[in-house]
């Protein structure tokens, strides 16, 4: 029952180290289970995500160890296959990533459907359409996922849509497939290429990650490794926005600018200043921000899941800008929230006219998702008075001490645990 509790309008200033990203991490925590040797990742977010990953990788019988809240070492050699999935995995959407790497492990696969953030529909059918094609045949009985095959052989599979999650999954299964793959219209996200390159350290043969074209061609055998896992660009974006709302001045450090220039280029159009350094950047900004628009896409283009904290943001800006969520059919749910909170949002499926208020007020609102909890974090920032989060379980989920971090760059805001709610009568 903890919440989030923000005394607003602090400018936010210093330095904050950002940490790795959890969308990489996910999914290279259970490519290290190819490894027939023990892996030693490092720069692991210490977030929910990864917590519960190694859960559902020792439940399977991985050998995991903590070496520090950022280092883990898995070793994959003790672990048979095992017919009952995890429970666990219903409740993350990265858990589906065990299809692409048991079925090349064991040339079989159950895994329970994946939960996550709803959005509305998540399918998988482009991942089990790559599956088919590398020669494996699925099946879905109450709720889970069967994936099997003799044997996997590389081949050409064009994606209908540019999907992050079926990328990962058909690079996992065919990374040990005989002979060549090549998958057509693939996601650029920076998590793919950093998947691509931590196989590669492993001793796998993938080229053009990064481009809508990825080949991979089999290998025998993956070695074990250590590997550094890249920053989190999202992380990176959610702080780049927060200190753009507080009309602060802070130095990101540990970042790639080259993975931010989509989320630089809106709020330059915005009127934030930056300076960039080989691997960090300063944000600073001393004026009320102008309207702009923007539309998600699948990277290079502006990052879905930078959509409602920019949408936060814009909710104060001088004028009405419009935010269309190209990726996503139901990701606006955080807006009633925002509404509570002062800002003039209209909704209409996948575009919403934001007409930016003078100043939010501090109100009681609850985290629909990860990136929605962001956004209220950065509105009660900025809000006159106080604002508490309820159901930061959801920003626990992606986000390292996101309270330590802010309160080092001088944010008035804390975690407040409180009993849960009872009747005062036992048993009821
Ligand atoms: C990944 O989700 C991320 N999650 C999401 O970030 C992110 O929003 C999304 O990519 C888009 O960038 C992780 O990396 C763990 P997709 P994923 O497959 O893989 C459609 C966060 O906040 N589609 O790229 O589930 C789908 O419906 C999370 O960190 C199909 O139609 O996304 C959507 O419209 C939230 N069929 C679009 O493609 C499929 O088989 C993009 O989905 C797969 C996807």
């Amino acid at each position: 029952m903890d919440k989030i509790v923000i005394s607003g309008g602090k400018k936010l200033k210093g330095r904050v180290s950002i940490s790795g990203a959890k969308n990489a991490a996910v999914a290279i925590l259970p490519a290290a289970v190819l490894s027939d040797n023990v892996c030693r990742i490092e720069n692991i977010p210490n977030i929910k995500d990864i917590t519960l990953m190694c859960r559902i990788l020792s439940d399977m019988g991985a050998k995991i160890k903590l070496i520090n809240k950022n280092t883990i070492e898995i070793d994959s050699r003790a672990m048979s296959f095992s017919v009952a999935p995890s429970e666990l995995m219903r409740s993350m959407r990265a858990s589906s990533y065990l299809l692409g790497v048991l079925l090349s492990k064991f040339s079989e696969a159950n895994v329970y459907l994946p939960g996550g953030c709803d959005f509305g529909l998540r399918p998988i059918d482009q991942h089990l359409k790559g599956f088919e094609a590398l020669g494996a045949k699925y099946s879905l009985a109450n709720g889970i996922v069967t994936v099997k095959c003799d044997r996997l052989v590389g081949t050409h599979i064009y994606l209908d849509v540019v999907s992050v999650g079926a990328t990962i999954n058909i690079m996992l299964a065919a990374v040990k497939a005989e002979g060549l793959t090549i998958i057509e219209n693939a996601a650029k996200e920076p998590h793919i290429v950093d998947l691509a390159n931590f196989l590669n350290c492993m001793g796998a043969d993938i080229f053009g990650a990064g481009t809508d074209v990825i080949k991979i061609r089999g290998v025998e055998r993956l070695r074990g490794v250590t590997y550094s896992i890249i920053p989190d660009q999202i992380e990176a974006g959610t702080y780049m926005v927060a200190a753009a709302a507080t009309g602060g001045d802070i130095l990101l450090e540990n970042v790639i600018p080259r993975h931010l220039e989509s989320i630089t280029a809106k709020l330059l159009e915005m009127g934030v200043n930056f300076e960039e350094f080989n691997d960090s950047l300063r944000v600073f900004c001393n004026q009320r921000l102008k309207k702009c628009n923007v539309k998600t896409m699948p990277h290079p283009g502006f990052p879905t899941d930078m959509q409602p904290q920019i949408t936060a943001l814009l909710s104060t800006a001088d004028g009405t800008s419009i935010v269309n969520e190209s990726v996503w059919d139901n990701r606006f749910r955080y807006v009633d929230e925002l509404h509570r909170m002062g800002a003039k949002i209209s909704v209409d499926g996948r575009v919403a006219v934001v007409e930016g208020v003078n100043s939010l007020k501090g109100a009681l609102v609850k985290a629909t998702d990860l990136r929605a909890g962001a956004a209220l974090i950065i509105a009660g920032l900025s809000a006159e008075g106080t604002t508490t989060i309820e159901e930061i379980q959801h920003i626990e989920r992606g986000y390292e001490n996101i309270v330590g971090k802010l309160q080092t760059l001088g944010a008035d805001v804390k975690i407040v645990s409180s009993e849960p709610f009872s009747t005062g009568v036992s048993g009821l």
